[in-house]
C-alpha cells in the first residue's frame, strides 16, 4: 500500500512469565520503536500497541511450581517488563494487557461473531486427560521419551533436547507432569479455524500480493502454504485463559495464540476510549481501508501472524489485514541460544544495574548486529568494540570536538558561516545523500543499514575536522574557523535528528547541548538547523569507553550460568562401597612436574608423560589425548598420580603409575593439579 493516511504498528505482546531480554529487544522492540519515532518524526499519524500477553500453559506451570496463581506470576512480570521498556525508550503508546476487562470482552465478541457466522467448526477428539488431577493435559503437562532422540523428558508439543516437534501422543511411555501419573486418552469438544477453507485467498493475498516481505517471512508462509493447511483448534481444556463465550463450554478457554493477537485491538480500543479526544475513535485503527496495519514480531510467531490471525480477522470480517509483517531471525548469545530456562540471556534490568545510563550503547549494539535476515550473536567482546570504536571514536569524538573548540573559540555561541570552500561544499554534498540513503533504508525495515548510513554522518565530521585542522587555521584565519565551526556544529544538529529513532537518549543530550529546539525529519540535510550567534550548553561526553574488567565481568557472569546448568543437569553416580583407612593409605598418591609430554604414535588415547617424582624420573601414559590437543603445554604443570600403580606395558611402553582426572559432566577428562605448587614427590592424603 502506498496510500495510507495512518500506521497501526504492533509489537509481539511477550509472555508475561518473566523479565525481557536482549533477544527480545534486538528482534521486535528496538526495530519497531525505531520505526515509530521515524514516522513521528515525519509527522505522520501513528499508534505503537504493546502490551502483555498473559494467557497460556506456561504460565500456568510457571504458577504451580512456586505454589502461587497465574494471576500472581503475570502481575509480577508485567509491570517488569513494562519498566524494561520504559527504561530503554520503547515508546508505545499504550502497553496494557491481556487480561484486562476489554480484552476479555472483545475476544469474547470477536469469537462470537465469527462462531455465529458459522466460523468455526466443532471437532470431538481424544486427548491425554489426568484421572488423578482430573482435567485433560495440556501439550506441556505431559512428559514422555522423545521418538527421535531417547530424551526422557520431552515435552508433548516439543523435545527440547532434539529439537523436534512433537505430538503428545508421540511421546514414548508418557507421563502427567501434574501428578506423575500415566494420563489416560478421553473424548473433549474443540472449535476450530478451518484454515483450509482459507488456504485460497491467503495464496493469493500472501504470494502474489505481498512479494515485498522480508523473503524469510515470505518464505516461510510459503512453506507452510505449500504443506497445505489444517483445521487450527482456538480452544483449550484449561483453568486460565478468556471462557469460551457459547454455551456448553464449561472448563473451556480461547487458546492463547486466539487471543494474544486481539490483544493488540483490545490495548487500541483501551488507549482510544480513555482518551478519544487525542487518539480518535478505535476503529479508525483497525477497520479503516486507510491505515496500514504492521506487526512487528520474531520468526517463531510468524504463521500466527501472517496465516492465523489473518484467518480470524477475515472471519470476523470488518478488520483491516496487515500490510507487512517485518519478522527477525533469532538473537544468540555468545553462540549459544538465548534462553529463559536455562538463563542464558542479558536481562534488560540486570544490564541497566550494570551499565547504568548506557541505554542507547546496548540500542546500538542491538541494530548494529539486528538478526534482521539471519540468525545472529550478541557477544560482550563486541559489545565493548562497537561502543568503543564506533560511539566512543567517531560518534562522541566528533560531537565532542565539535562543542569544545566552539566552546574555545566562541565562548560556546555558533560562529558565522563565511564563504564556503569547494572542500566543504563537497563534505555538504556527502552528507545530503545521506538523507535519501537511511529513509530508504527505513522505508525498507532495514534498520542495521540505516543506522550504519546514519553513522556516516558522523564519520563526514570527523573527517571533516581532522582534514580541515581549524585548531591550526586558528593561528592565522579566524574567519575561516568560524566557517568550519559553523558547519561542524550544523553537521552534529543533523546527527541529532538522524539518530533520534536509534539512540533517543543520546539525541536528547545532544539536542540540549546544541540548544536545538523543535526538530523534525524534515529538517534532516539542512545546514541552517542553529542560528548565527546562539548559545550552546556544556559540553559532556555523550559516551564513554568500556573498560576491559566491565566486560569480563559479564563474561564470567555468562560463565557462572553456565557451569550452573551443567551442575543442575549433572545426576553424581552413587557413591561407592566404604572403604578403610588402611586400604585408602594402600594407595600412594603422589605430586610430580611433566618433564615431557607428547602423543602416542598410532594410539588416538593416548598421551606419554615423562614425570619427575621426586626420587628420579618415570613415564606414565594416560588416556587423555582427546582433551589436551597441545600436549607440550602441558610440560612445566604439576599433576597427581598413583605411584605404586602396577606397571604395565601399554603400545610397546611400560607404564609406571597413573595421572589422576577428574572426569566432566560431559565425560571430558581434566587433569588434577595442586592449587600451588608442591616439592615433587610429596604424597597426596
Ligand atoms: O511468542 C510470544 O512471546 C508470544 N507471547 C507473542 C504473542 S504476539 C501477539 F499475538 F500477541
Ligand atoms: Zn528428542
Amino acid at each position: 500500500m502506498t496510500n495510507f493516511k495512518r500506521t497501526t504498528v504492533t509489537s509481539a505482546l511477550p509472555y508475561a512469565n518473566g523479565p525481557v531480554h536482549i533477544g527480545h529487544l534486538a528482534g521486535v522492540y528496538v526495530p519497531a520503536d525505531i520505526y515509530v519515532r521515524y514516522l513521528r518524526l515525519k509527522g505522520e499519524e501513528v499508534l505503537f500497541i504493546g502490551g502483555s500477553d498473559e494467557h497460556g500453559v506456561p504460565i500456568t506451570i510457571k504458577a504451580k511450581k512456586e505454589g502461587v496463581t497465574p494471576q500472581d506470576i503475570v502481575d509480577r512480570y508485567h509491570g517488569i517488563i513494562k519498566k524494561s521498556f520504559e527504561d530503554f525508550g520503547i515508546t508505545f503508546d499504550i502497553y496494557s494487557r491481556t487480561t484486562s476487562r476489554t480484552h476479555r470482552e472483545l475476544a469474547s465478541e470477536i469469537f462470537k461473531t465469527i462462531e455465529s457466522k458459522g466460523g468455526f467448526i466443532e471437532k470431538t477428539n481424544e486427548q491425554y486427560y489426568d484421572e488423578a488431577a482430573q482435567q485433560f493435559l495440556a501439550d506441556r503437562y505431559i512428559t514422555g521419551k522423545c521418538p527421535h532422540c531417547g530424551n526422557e523428558n520431552a515435552y508433548g508439543d516439543q523435545c527440547e533436547s532434539c529439537g523436534a516437534s512433537l505430538n503428545p501422543t508421540d511421546l514414548i511411555n508418557p507421563k502427567s507432569a501434574i501428578s506423575g501419573n500415566v494420563p489416560v486418552m478421553r473424548e473433549t469438544k474443540h472449535w476450530y479455524l478451518p484454515l483450509d477453507q482459507h488456504e485460497a485467498w491467503l495464496r493469493k493475498w500472501i504470494l502474489e500480493d505481498h512479494k515485498e516481505w522480508k523473503p524469510n517471512v515470505y518464505g516461510q508462509c510459503k512453506s507452510w502454504l505449500d504443506m497445505g493447511l489444517q483445521p487450527r483448534a482456538v480452544s483449550r481444556d484449561l483453568d486460565w485463559g478468556i471462557p469460551v463465550p457459547v454455551p456448553n463450554a464449561e472448563g473451556k478457554v480461547l487458546y492463547v495464540w486466539f487471543d494474544a493477537p486481539i490483544g493488540y485491538i483490545s490495548n487500541t480500543k483501551e488507549l482510544c476510549d480513555s482518551q478519544p479526544e487525542k487518539y480518535g475513535k478505535w476503529e479508525k485503527w483497525w477497520k479503516d481501508e486507510d491505515t496500514r496495519l504492521l506487526h512487528f514480531i520474531g520468526k517463531d510467531n510468524i504463521v500466527f501472524h501472517c496465516i492465523v490471525f489473518p484467518s480470524v480477522l477475515k472471519a470476523e470480517g470488518s478488520y483491516i489485514l496487515p500490510d507487512n509483517v517485518p519478522a527477525n531471525e533469532f538473537l544468540n548469545l555468545e553462540g549459544d541460544k538465548i534462553s529463559t530456562s536455562r538463563n542464558w540471556a542479558v536481562w534488560l534490568h540486570e544490564y541497566l544495574e550494570d551499565f547504568p545510563g548506557k541505554q542507547d550503547v546496548l540500542r546500538y549494539v542491538l541494530t548494529a548486529n539486528a538478526p534482521e535476515t539471519k540468525d545472529n550473536d550478541f557477544t560482550w567482546k563486541d559489545f565493548q568494540a562497537r561502543n568503543n570504536n564506533e560511539l566512543v571514536a567517531i560518534f562522541g569524538n566528533f560531537i565532542n570536538r565539535a562543542l569544545v573548540l566552539t566552546q574555545k573559540y566562541y565562548d560556546g555561541k555558533v560562529p558565522a558561516l563565511g564563504e564556503l570552500t569547494d572542500y566543504d561544499k563537497q563534505t555538504l554534498e556527502e552528507f545530503v545523500n545521506v538523507k535519501a540513503e537511511v529513509e530508504k533504508l527505513l522505508n525498507n525495515f532495514r534498520f542495521r543499514d540505516a543506522q550504519k548510513e546514519a553513522m556516516t554522518l558522523a564519520r563526514i565530521g570527523n573527517k571533516y575536522l581532522a582534514d580541515t585542522e581549524p585548531w591550526k587555521v586558528a593561528k592565522t584565519d579566524m574567519d575561516r574557523v568560524a566557517t568550519i565551526m559553523h558547519l561542524s556544529l550544523q553537521i552534529a544538529a543533523n546527527l541529532a535528528i538522524a539518530f533520534e529513532p536509534f539512540l533517543p537518549f543520546t539525541s536528547e543530550k545532544l539536542r540540549t547541548m546544541l540548544g536545538m529546539k523543535a526538530f523534525n525529519w524534515a529538517d534532516l540535510g539542512k545546514i541552517d538547523l542553529l542560528t548565527q550567534g546562539s548559545q550552546l550548553g556544556t559540553p559532556e561526553l555523550l559516551f564513554e569507553k568500556i573498560e576491559d574488567e566491565a566486560i569480563e565481568a559479564q563474561v564470567q557472569k555468562l560463565l557462572n550460568t553456565k557451569i550452573a546448568n551443567e551442575t543442575a543437569s549433572y545426576k553424581a553416580t552413587p557413591v561407592k562401597e566404604k572403604v578403610a583407612f588402611d586400604d585408602f593409605m594402600k594407595m600412594d598418591i603422589r605430586v610430580g612436574t611433566v618433564l615431557d609430554c607428547q602423543k602416542v604414535p598410532k594410539a588416538d588415547k593416548l598421551l606419554q608423560f615423562r614425570l619427575a617424582d621426586g626420587l628420579e624420573e618415570r613415564t606414565i601414559l594416560s588416556g587423555i589425548a582427546a582433551y589436551y590437543s597441545n600436549p607440550e603445554e602441558l610440560i612445566g604443570t604439576q599433576v597427581c598420580f598413583i605411584a605404586n600403580f602396577e606397571p604395565r606395558k601399554l603400545r610397546g611402553v611400560m607404564s609406571e603409575g597413573m595421572i589422576l582426572s577428574a572426569e566432566d559432566a560431559d565425560g571430558k577428562l581434566v587433569l588434577i593439579k595442586p592449587s600451588v605448587k608442591v616439592t615433587n614427590g610429596v604424597e597426596v592424603k
